[in-house]
């Protein structure tokens, strides 16, 4: 896919921009790369910052790699999951020659063209009805969607909807899809809606079509989205170098939850905000996916700075102590 042809508009970037402040001599990582749009701004932010983008979409890789030619050796690709960063990362940073990277950026979820491409079976819209069950990312391996579904028994599948889609028609849905697949009606992405619309109506709810969230469920599940997330976050303070930052956007509250709990260990992170970074009006109205988007950002704390901290706040405890006994030092 050519670079005009991937379309995906850049969510929060100045605020990216602004939580890692890129140095000239930083090195940073992109753990979701998509279309270059967060390293783009990075790079175009500072004179000679370098960054590594992950991607485990190959599609996404050569569309960014086309995008970001011009800045030559300062932006490299790597076809890598962000769950494998504790692998990936520190040869990065190694070869620059550092103890780890100064800024990660995780833009998670998928892409407008991953969601728009019909092939890939992401999207539940009419116009894609004809779509395989696919769902993957990275279509070089693992099981589609219509796999796991064969796979999971109906009871496994529900709670598959009703964990990650937070539907509570889980098993009614679950039961119906399960149907569909026995009576050799699953083969579409049309099949798929048409066996959740079976179970719950056609109707939009709020808004919302009732597809929504059964098909947020099977992408998260098919891509191991939160267990990649969690291999992430576990990985991420022996990542980053003393003061190196972590800025992490999420698009619904599993993901959003998960960054609060692993940012919330205060011997390694120090949190710029306790309340998550939201868009602009100006942002929402223009890009609606801006509208559910949080934006998390730490600080990784120099080796250290807790210890030095707390020092010193004792050193200071005792001087004003000794201070109301008299017993200060000239006293
Ligand atoms: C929301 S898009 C990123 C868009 C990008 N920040 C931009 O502005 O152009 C998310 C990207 O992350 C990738 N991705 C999702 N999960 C991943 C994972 N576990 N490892 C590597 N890449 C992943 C997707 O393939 C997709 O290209």
């Amino acid at each position: 896919m050519s670079n005009r042809a991937f379309k995906h508009l850049t969510v929060m970037r100045d605020e990216v921009v602004r939580a890692l402040s890129p140095k000239d001599d930083g090195v940073y990582v992109d753990a979701t790369l998509g279309g270059g749009g967060h390293t783009e701004a990075l790079l175009e932010a500072s004179e000679g910052a370098r960054v590594v983008g992950l991607d485990r979409d190959q599609v996404a890789i050569e569309a960014a790699k086309e995008r970001l030619a011009p800045f030559g050796a300062r932006f490299e690709a790597v076809h890598a999951r962000f769950g494998d960063a504790g692998e990936v990362v520190p040869k990065v940073a190694a070869k620059a020659g550092k103890p780890g990277v100064d800024g990660i950026v995780a833009d998670l979820g998928v892409s407008s063209p991953q969601l728009d491409d019909a092939t890939r079976g992401m999207s539940f819209r009419k116009e894609a009805s004809d779509a395989p069950l696919d769902m993957r990312m990275d279509r070089s391996q693992g099981r589609t969607v219509r796999e796991l579904i064969e796979e999971l028994e109906e009871e496994a599948l529900a709670d598959v909807i009703f964990d990650f889609g937070e539907e509570r028609r889980s098993r009614k849905i679950a039961k119906s899809i399960k149907r569909a697949e026995t009576e050799g009606q699953l083969a579409t992405t049309g099949d798929l809606r048409h066996a959740i619309y079976r179970a719950v109506g056609g109707d939009k709810e709020h808004g919302i079509d009732p597809a929504t969230r059964t098909f947020q469920a099977l992408r998260i599940a098919v891509n191991d989205e939160l267990g990649e997330l969690d291999r992430l976050l576990a990985a991420l303070p022996t990542l980053l170098a003393g003061d190196g930052v972590a800025a992490i956007i999420s698009f619904h509250s599993l993901e959003d939850g998960r960054v609060k709990r692993a940012f919330a260990d205060e011997a390694v992170w120090d949190v710029t905000s306790k309340k998550p970074i939201v868009a602009t009006e100006a942002e929402t109205a223009e890009n609606p996916r801006a509208r559910s988007a949080k934006l998390r950002v730490a600080r990784r704390r120099r080796e250290g700075e807790v210890r030095d901290e707390r020092t010193e706040k004792q050193a200071k405890y005792e001087a004003r102590k000794a201070r109301r006994h008299g017993t200060g030092a000239g006293s």
